[in-house]
């Protein structure tokens, strides 16, 4: 295959979303519209990558080099179009010779050998080859034109199309392969005369029809190329992409009970042999170990989840949440930023943050650590075979030696030697006979009032 560059148009306001942020910034399983994009192509290693990003976007650029840090952002001023938009990225290419893929930022479920399959289409006979798919409801997208024997003489974007033209179904994705020499040879005769006055990237197809070559065409699946334009089309980009990572994890060996009440992240990674019980949501940052049960109802971003360990039902772990092989995490728990060692239990109740707790300790219920003093953020450190009873409140910064044994209610505001006791509780006081005497006042009082 011939050398690889790449264009991805992020230029758009996105109007449509109704939006102070830029569209391409949108999250589809957590993962931004751009990003998707962006992670499909890293995969074909292209020589060259340019995104054009609009004016006052400069978190488009910033998202573009996390994913591909020698990626060229370039600067679309005024959005003329998607012809201008691929115009303004030339310089940033230099001299480069070979095919140029050029993607739009919007149709962000794109897989790698769709692409790959796409670009291969390119040769001395077809210099442009374009991705189409069949729309089950057309609208809104460009319609791929054809001749009777099959052959692609155009494509006709909506507002201009005929009402025979709109009964086409079969749509332009937006995502094309091009020889570079093609290219920057017919942009420059691209017009505007059309109904929204924009150039058209789409009529460079026409223009290389008329020029005697041929256009290749591939399809794919309407689910990889749903545009986003709206915030209804990016709901069903996202029930689309939870379809698709639903059914990866459960042919990787993951058993989800009820599979569509399960919502995961992109980059969520589970082991063999976890079960996800219904009603779990996974944030970004999400890394489970084989033989891990996460039960129904339990929030789960940034954590590390260690083999055979369990988790909810009802659990919350927050970024920094590293739970421990064989460890429990139970109803009512949250971890932040918290590393719970090997089987190591808080069962109900508790707030673990900015801690460690080490191997075996069982945290009871109610236990909280209380990490912040209203400026900072301060560490509590629990040991090894720590018992801590319930109802007790770290005050940080505090330490717990192993095997020491935390009496129920405590307020802890010193460290806990190795294999002592702490108690911090009020005395308690036991009065003989008390409560039955002021049974006896209450009820005569009351009977004094009704008689009277
Ligand atoms: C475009 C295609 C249409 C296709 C559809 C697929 C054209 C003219 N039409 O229509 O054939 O069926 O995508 O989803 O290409 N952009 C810029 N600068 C601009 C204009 C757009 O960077 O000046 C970017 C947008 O950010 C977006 C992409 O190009 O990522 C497509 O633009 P959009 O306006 O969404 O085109 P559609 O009307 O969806
Ligand atoms: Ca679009």
């Amino acid at each position: 295959m011939a050398d690889l560059a790449i264009i991805v148009l992020a230029a758009g306001k996105g109007t449509r979303m109704k939006s102070a942020l830029p569209k391409v910034l949108h999250k589809i399983a957590g993962r931004s519209l751009l990003a998707h994009v962006l992670f499909a192509i890293k995969a074909l290693a292209p020589s060259k990558t340019v995104i054009v990003a609009g004016p006052d976007m400069e978190a488009v650029g910033a998202e573009a080099k996390a994913v591909i840090p020698g990626a060229a952002i370039v600067l679309q001023e005024k959005r003329l179009g998607t012809a201008n938009a691929v115009a303004v990225a030339k310089a940033a290419l230099g001299g480069f010779c070979g095919t140029v893929l050029v993607l739009y930022a919007d149709a962000p479920l794109i897989q790698t050998q769709t692409v790959t399959a796409l670009a291969a289409k390119v040769s001395a006979g077809t210099p442009l080859a374009i991705l189409g798919f069949e729309a089950e409801n057309p609208h809104g997208y460009g319609r791929v034109l054809r001749k009777a024997g099959g052959a692609v003489t155009a494509i006709r974007e909506e507002l201009d199309a005929s009402p025979k033209e709109r009964s086409i179904t079969l749509c332009n994705s937006g995502i094309m392969a091009v020889s570079s020499a093609l290219l920057w040879r017919l942009l420059p005769r691209i017009g505007k005369a059309n109904a929204k006055g924009e150039y058209y990237l789409t009529d460079l197809i026409a223009l290389v029809v008329k020029e005697g070559a041929k256009v290749g065409l591939a399809t794919c699946p309407e689910s990889e190329v749903r545009g986003v334009n709206d915030r209804v089309q990016l709901a069903a980009a996202e029930a689309d992409f939870q379809a698709h990572l639903r059914r990866q994890h459960m042919l990787n060996g993951v058993s989800l009970k009820s599979p569509e009440t399960v919502f995961f992240s992109a980059d969520t990674i589970v082991g063999r042999d976890v079960e996800i019980e219904p009603h779990v949501v996974f944030g970004p940052g999400v890394t489970i170990a084989d033989n891990a049960e996460i039960l129904a109802f339990s929030h789960i971003e940034g954590a590390t989840i260690g083999r055979g360990a369990r988790i909810g039902p009802y659990a919350r772990l927050r970024p920094g949440a590293e739970i421990g092989a064989h460890a429990h995490i139970g109803n009512f728990v949250e971890v932040k930023k918290a590393r719970i060692g090997e089987g190591a239990k808080a069962n109900h109740l508790t707030y673990i943050g900015d801690a460690t707790v080490g191997a075996d300790s069982n945290i009871g219920a109610g236990t909280i650590t209380c990490n912040y003093d209203g400026y900072e953020k301060h560490l509590t450190e629990i040991g090894k075979n720590v018992f801590v009873g319930s109802n007790t409140a770290f005050v940080a910064p505090v330490k717990v030696n192993d095997g020491a044994n935390i009496a129920a209610g405590s307020v802890i505001t010193r460290d806990v030697p190795t294999d002592a006791l702490a108690i911090a509780r009020p005395e308690l006081h036991i009065h003989d006979g008390w409560a039955a005497r002021y049974r006896d006042i209450k009820k005569a009082r009351k009977a004094n009032k009704t008689s009277g």
